[in-house]
């Protein structure tokens, strides 16, 4: 049979991501490739212990229904509560969509606002699936420079006046895949900027919670005034991401869109789900659990960082990041290392990391590599690390 394929997909391969998956389940592989929690950080004596108490009350029916494509009441409550923590206030329920993880709210904005042909901003580098969010509704991703403390407003403000575009898309903390956090001057003028030009935003925040150092600052979203910054966050990196849950915060207009989006979708999110995510914000007991997985995560940032200190070639420059999931390295122009072709010989030496040029909308970055610190054991962290040192000093 020969497939013909729709326009939209027919050019796009696979997210290279998911593609490393497929080869590393052998246990002697070490990947840094993914973005996955910490095992030991995903809490499954909290999840058994809600899910039998939700299934064994008068809940439970309910739960095992369909349910509202907004999400369960209860839940879309207890988010207008929950992000005051990132300084965003006055959210009513009618401001809140429970989304099926973070990648939704993406892709349910994207699919709002896009049409095919259309610019959008995004950081130059920037998390892969937005560019192949975008590509799926046949935009044009533009990047923008960034600095140390993100985005580069000049640039963005050129970009939005040369490429009109529809939107920005912006991981403001812990960046994936650099790790870097947007200072708190630029989270106000970048709302200010964009509403300026009437830019819609899409501030996509799921690591706000993981912070090893330093203080948290206010969303993007904590300055919209115009109303057009679609903040969405996830629970995948603090409770579980085989939950799928996480939620779009947004003017009650735009989240009616996004909802209808949503429906075409996957009717609604998974409601069980959802209950147990209520259960862990309706009192304490996540920010207990964050609380002690943060130490976990500081560790295994900290055993990564020293050991490519330690063992990687001098051309290889990383910063150390506050939060997050994520080691952004580069090798020096000079080194004539291109990670991207090393890859092949990374995998026959049994370890895995994303190459830089998967992130930046065109196609540069083969001198970068994005490594993930916190599924690996701190053994497979240091010996992950001494076989990427001999992938890179043969170039
Ligand atoms: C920046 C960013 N956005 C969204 C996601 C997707 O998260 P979720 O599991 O909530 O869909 C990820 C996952 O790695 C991410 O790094």
């Amino acid at each position: 049979m020969e497939y013909i394929f729709s326009d939209r997909l027919k050019e796009l391969s696979g997210n290279s991501i998911r593609e490393i998956f497929k080869l590393v389940s052998s246990s002697d592989f070490i990947s840094f490739a993914g973005g996955l929690p910490a095992t030991e950080c995903l809490p499954i004596k909290l999840v058994e212990r809600f899910s039998a108490e939700l299934l064994g009350s008068d809940r439970a029916a309910a739960l095992l229904q369909y349910g509202a494509t907004e999400g369960n009441p209860q839940l879309r409550r207890l988010m207008t509560q929950y992000v005051k923590r990132a300084g965003i206030k006055g959210v009513r329920m009618e401001n809140v969509l429970i989304i099926s993880g973070g990648q939704q709210g993406i892709d349910l904005a994207m699919k709002a606002f896009v049409n095919e042909g259309d610019a959008i901003l995004v950081e130059n580098p920037t998390y892969l699936a937005s560019l192949h969010i975008a590509k799926t509704y046949r935009a044009n991703p533009i990047g923008v420079n960034s600095f140390e403390d993100g985005i580069d407003l000049d640039d963005l403000e050129r970009k939005i006046k040369e490429y009109r575009p529809k939107l920005l898309y912006i991981v403001p903390n812990f960046q994936n895949p650099t790790g870097k956090t947007l200072s708190l001057e630029k989270r106000r003028k970048v709302a200010e900027i964009t509403a300026r030009y009437g830019l819609m935003v899409i501030e996509d925040d799921p690591y706000r919670e993981l912070r090893y150092s330093g203080q948290p600052l206010p969303a993007i979203k904590s300055f919209d005034e115009a109303g057009n910054v679609i903040y969405v966050t996830s629970f995948s990196k603090v409770i579980s991401p085989g939950l799928r849950v996480g939620a779009a915060i947004a003017q009650e207009k735009v989240i009616y869109k996004l909802t209808i989006g949503k429906q075409a979708e996957d009717v609604h999110t998974n409601s069980l789900a959802q209950a147990i995510v209520e259960k862990f914000i309706s009192d304490d007991t996540l920010d207990k659990w964050i609380e002690s997985c943060v130490p976990v995560y500081r560790a295994k940032r900290d055993i990564m960082a020293r050991a490519l200190k330690e063992y990687m070639p001098k051309s290889f420059k990383f910063s150390v990041p506050e939060g997050g999931l994520f080691i952004w390295g580069q090798f020096d122009k000079r080194s004539g290392i291109d990670a991207a072709g090393s890859f092949r010989r990374a995998i026959e030496n049994k370890v895995a990391y994303v190459s830089g040029n998967d992130f930046f909308s065109d196609g540069s970055g083969r001198d970068c590599v994005r490594l993930n610190f916190s599924n690996a054991s701190h053994e497979k962290l240091a010996e992950g690390v001494k076989r990427l040192a001999q992938v890179f000093s043969q170039k």
